[in-house]
């Protein structure tokens, strides 16, 4: 790919000499997981983007990080108790949770989450989120099957609810040495996420329709066709484009996720099925962004029961053409604007380019698939291909990816 024919904008929110930060009073609680050991980079970061940080340390958090550590970094005594008598005289609880902009809790353990969706306030932290009206955030970090269990999965609905922003958790190695989701974002992630929260209501009263995940197309009652799409791009634009004042409809195939709150959800499993959930929602649509990974061929005939191996050597099916979901939203007569994806192997630009052309849609969001890059990654890059020419989004994570490209859409298109 030659770089030089491409308007290339290469910066990042945290680079840029004005961050949407700045200024920003912040207010750091740690609590007691491996992750805390990242919070000094992460308070030297947020310090960096032009905040002011206080840290407050859970008990457990003392383990895993040191407080003089984080002194250094933000320049600041860290507290983390109430009963802390030199430092209430000079700033007390009360004050401190008025002071903040911010608060947010990085790494947020199991126990914490619970007890802030039942309202305990019986340490330092814990009171803090219950006296401040400053704007919640929380990245949760733990062990896989702590972070699925039923109870960590009500107190995160619970938390959502009432409004306290989620950064979810990524998949990779834990410190309990397991590969599962459950680590804690980046120290740059979380910052390039909290600055995406800054971002002003771009898409208030505006309609946005979003398809995420794969298509799954039946062969028989126990075999299917499908792709490695998780639905965390478009799951990630949806929630984006909902904190950003939009009304969101979400229409997804199957995945793990958690739709976001306060979107239409709609779930599907296989392209046909999506492209009727789209004809159904998409009268009035501002913006459609089709993200899904949507199978172009289906079986011509679904086995009613489960194909039996007949000694043949080879098996052959016959696979007839899905309807191209977003080609036909591109068709209709005034619309909105619509965006597709596409996810390449090879000769991106050129492929999103071909795709342009061929669907009808007013650009394409073009990201490389290759190397596992792209699909089931916390991480993504995308090029934002039209007649106007190429604009890339660097690669970051995907809940602030989807900021960027919803920020860059609304300045462009609303
Ligand atoms: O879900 P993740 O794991 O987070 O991964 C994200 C992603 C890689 C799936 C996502 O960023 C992405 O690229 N989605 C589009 C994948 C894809 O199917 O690309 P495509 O080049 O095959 O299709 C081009 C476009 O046409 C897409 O917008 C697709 O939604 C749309 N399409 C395709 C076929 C079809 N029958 N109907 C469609 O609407």
């Amino acid at each position: 790919m030659d770089a030089t024919i491409y308007n290339v904008n290469m910066e990042t929110l945290t680079d840029r000499q004005t961050s949407p930060l700045q200024g920003q009073r912040i207010l750091l609680g740690i609590s007691g997981g491996i992750a805390a050991y990242k919070t000094v980079d992460l308070a030297r970061k947020l310090a960096q983007a032009g905040t002011q940080v206080r840290c407050v340390l859970t008990e457990g958090a003392t383990h895993f990080v040191s407080a003089t550590a984080l002194q250094a970094v933000t320049g600041v005594a860290v507290r983390h108790s109430l009963w802390d008598e030199a430092a209430e005289a000079a700033m007390s609880h009360i004050e401190l949770a008025r002071w903040a902009d911010t608060l947010l809790i990085a790494p947020a353990t199991a126990d914490v989450m619970a007890r802030l969706a039942h309202g305990m306030a019986n340490d330092l932290l814990t009171t803090l989120v219950l006296a401040t009206q400053a704007k919640i955030c929380i990245a949760p970090a733990m062990n896989g099957q702590m972070w699925r269990h039923a109870a960590t999965q009500a107190n995160l609905g619970l938390l959502q609810q009432r409004g306290i922003e989620v950064l979810m958790p990524e998949s990779g190695s834990l410190a309990c040495g397991e590969v599962d989701t459950g680590r804690m974002p980046e120290p740059a992630s979380i910052v390039d996420w909290l600055a995406g929260l800054a971002v002003p209501p771009l898409w208030q009263g505006k309609k946005v329709l979003i398809t995420a995940g794969p298509t799954v197309e039946d062969i028989d009652p126990v075999r299917f066709i499908a792709n490695r799409s998780s639905g965390k791009m478009g799951y990630a634009l949806a929630q984006a484009a909902r904190e950003m004042g939009a009304e969101v409809c979400l229409i997804s195939g199957p995945t793990q996720l958690t739709p976001p709150t306060g979107v239409t959800f709609v779930a599907v499993r296989s392209a046909r099925e999506m492209f009727d959930a789209v004809q159904a929602h998409f009268v009035g649509t501002d913006l459609m962004l089709a993200a899904a990974a949507v199978a172009d061929y289906r079986v011509e005939q679904i086995a009613e029961q489960k194909l039996k191996k007949q000694g043949e050597q080879s098996l052959t099916l016959t696979l007839v053409q899905n309807p191209d979901i977003v080609a036909w939203a591109a068709a209709q007569p005034n619309r909105g604007k619509v965006i597709a994806f596409a996810a390449e192997t090879e000769n991106l630009i050129t492929h999103a380019q071909a795709k342009l052309q061929r669907k009808g849609v007013d650009a394409v969001l073009a990201n490389s698939v290759a190397d596992g890059a792209g699909f089931d990654q916390a991480q993504n890059q995308l090029f934002l291909v039209s007649t106007q020419g190429v604009h890339e989004f660097p690669l970051t994570h995907k809940s602030y990816l989807a900021q960027q490209v919803l920020s860059h859409l609304a300045s462009t298109y609303s």
